[in-house]
């Protein structure tokens, strides 16, 4: 097997291009010599999980005995760029996460020779790079100290990668979020709008730099949906007078909107 580089999996606006080149790579021998040619693309060498001793099989492989998850993973963005067909299938295939599978398979499915990134998400980062510089942000979702993990929020084989693996069918966003902080999405008398967007309106979901995973640190993470109009003398926000409230700090900081998700006792988001 010769050795591969992965492309570095970069920002999501650089995602359709990346497709496209990812479909050369699977495509033929020659994406390769076309892709060390691509100047613009920030490349780096990471490889599927070593397994000692085993070899690259393919999905086929795989099918006997897990028939569910591999009918399922066609239908997964990962599965949609990889091709059963060409040389490199191993390296995009169920392998490309756990790792090549011939002794998984000689010995009748032993555990010990196979990986399972539900454990340890060092075969995600190896692709997913900007990804793994998020979790070294200061303020982050402690995957990296082994404390949760990609799956707790993404679903690796099936169609939406958007839901916890082994979660509802229907399961939304937000719903990810809420089975391990019930208090900000449980139903408020005086609910905020906002969290019907989402929480990723106002959280970084893997990390910040601001705390509490936010977006932004200061009155500009509130100031994006709720307009500041300048009148001579004022600056209103709804129909208050904010022109010294923003002075005193954060909106929910200052002591006046503390109740961000939502309030049972007042409309203005307060304890
Ligand atoms: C001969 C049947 C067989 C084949 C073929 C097979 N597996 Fe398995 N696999 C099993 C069995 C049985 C288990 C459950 C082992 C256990 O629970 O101790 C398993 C477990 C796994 C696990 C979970 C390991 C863990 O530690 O939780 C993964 C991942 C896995 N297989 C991936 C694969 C992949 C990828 C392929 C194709 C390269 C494959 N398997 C081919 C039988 C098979
Ligand atoms: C994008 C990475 C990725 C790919 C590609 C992938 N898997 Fe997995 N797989 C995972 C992760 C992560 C887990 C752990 C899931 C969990 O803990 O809920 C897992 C778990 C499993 C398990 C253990 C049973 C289970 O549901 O937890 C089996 C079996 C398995 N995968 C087989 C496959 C097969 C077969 C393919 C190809 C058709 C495949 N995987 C492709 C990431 C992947
Ligand atoms: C072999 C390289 C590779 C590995 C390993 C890999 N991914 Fe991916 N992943 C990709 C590519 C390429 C895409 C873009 C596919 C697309 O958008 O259709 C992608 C897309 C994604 C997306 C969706 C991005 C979006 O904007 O929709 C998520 C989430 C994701 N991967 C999570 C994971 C997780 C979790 C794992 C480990 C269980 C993993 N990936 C392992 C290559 C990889
Ligand atoms: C706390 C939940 C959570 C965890 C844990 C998590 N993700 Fe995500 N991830 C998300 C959400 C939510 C999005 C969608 C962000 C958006 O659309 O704004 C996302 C988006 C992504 C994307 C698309 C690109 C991007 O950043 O928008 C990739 C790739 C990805 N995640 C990979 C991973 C990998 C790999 C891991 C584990 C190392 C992981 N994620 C762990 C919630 C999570
Ligand atoms: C599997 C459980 C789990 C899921 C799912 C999850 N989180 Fe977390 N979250 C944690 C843990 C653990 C911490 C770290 C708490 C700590 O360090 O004390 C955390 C921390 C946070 C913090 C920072 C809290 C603080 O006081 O600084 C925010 C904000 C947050 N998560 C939002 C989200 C959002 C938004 C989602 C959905 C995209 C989500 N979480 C999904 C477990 C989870
Ligand atoms: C309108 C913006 C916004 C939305 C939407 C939002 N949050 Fe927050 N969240 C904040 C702010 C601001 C803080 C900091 C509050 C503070 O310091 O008192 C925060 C703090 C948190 C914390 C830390 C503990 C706490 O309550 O102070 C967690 C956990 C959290 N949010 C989870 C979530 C989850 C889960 C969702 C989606 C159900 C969500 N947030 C939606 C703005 C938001
Ligand atoms: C994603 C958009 C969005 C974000 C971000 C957002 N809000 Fe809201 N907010 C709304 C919507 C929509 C409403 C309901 C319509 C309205 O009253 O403007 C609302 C209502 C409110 C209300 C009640 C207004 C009233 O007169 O009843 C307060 C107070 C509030 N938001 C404060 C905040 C604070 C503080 C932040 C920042 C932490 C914030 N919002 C961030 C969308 C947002």
């Amino acid at each position: 097997m010769r050795p591969i580089s992965w492309l570095r999996l970069p920002a999501r606006r650089h995602l359709n291009r990346l497709l496209a080149l990812a479909a050369l790579l699977t495509g033929a021998g020659a994406g390769l010599a076309l892709l060390s040619s691509c100047a613009t693309v920030d490349r780096t060498a990471a490889a599927p999980p070593y397994i000692e001793g085993a070899t690259f099989v393919g999905n086929a492989a795989c099918a006997d005995c897990h028939t569910n998850l591999t009918r399922l993973f066609d239908s997964s963005p990962h599965g949609r760029y990889h091709r059963a067909d060409v040389r490199l299938a191993g390296l995009t295939g169920c392998e490309s996460c756990h790792g090549p599978g011939s002794k998984h398979v000689a010995a009748a499915g032993a555990r010990e020779f196979i990986v399972n990134p539900g454990r340890d998400p060092a075969a995600c980062l190896a692709c997913h790079l900007a990804t793994h510089a998020e979790f070294r942000l200061p303020h982050r979702h402690p995957v990296l100290e082994g404390r949760m993990n990609c799956v707790d929020c993404h679903d690796p084989h099936g169609p939406d990668l958007m839901k916890p693996a082994g979660g509802l069918a229907l399961a939304r966003l937000n719903e990810a979020c809420a089975t391990c902080h019930r208090e900000q999405a449980r139903p408020f008398v005086f609910e905020h709008e906002a969290l019907r967007e989402g929480c990723t309106e106002c959280h970084q979901p893997h990390g910040s730099i601001a705390p509490q995973l936010l977006t932004q640190r200061d009155a500009n993470l509130c100031l994006k949906c709720h307009a500041q109009v300048q009148q001579p003398g004022a600056v209103m926000i709804g129909k208050t007078d904010h022109a010294s409230l923003l002075r005193l700090g954060a909106c929910w900081s200052a002591g006046c909107h503390t109740a961000v998700h939502g309030s049972n006792i007042h409309p203005k988001m307060l304890y």
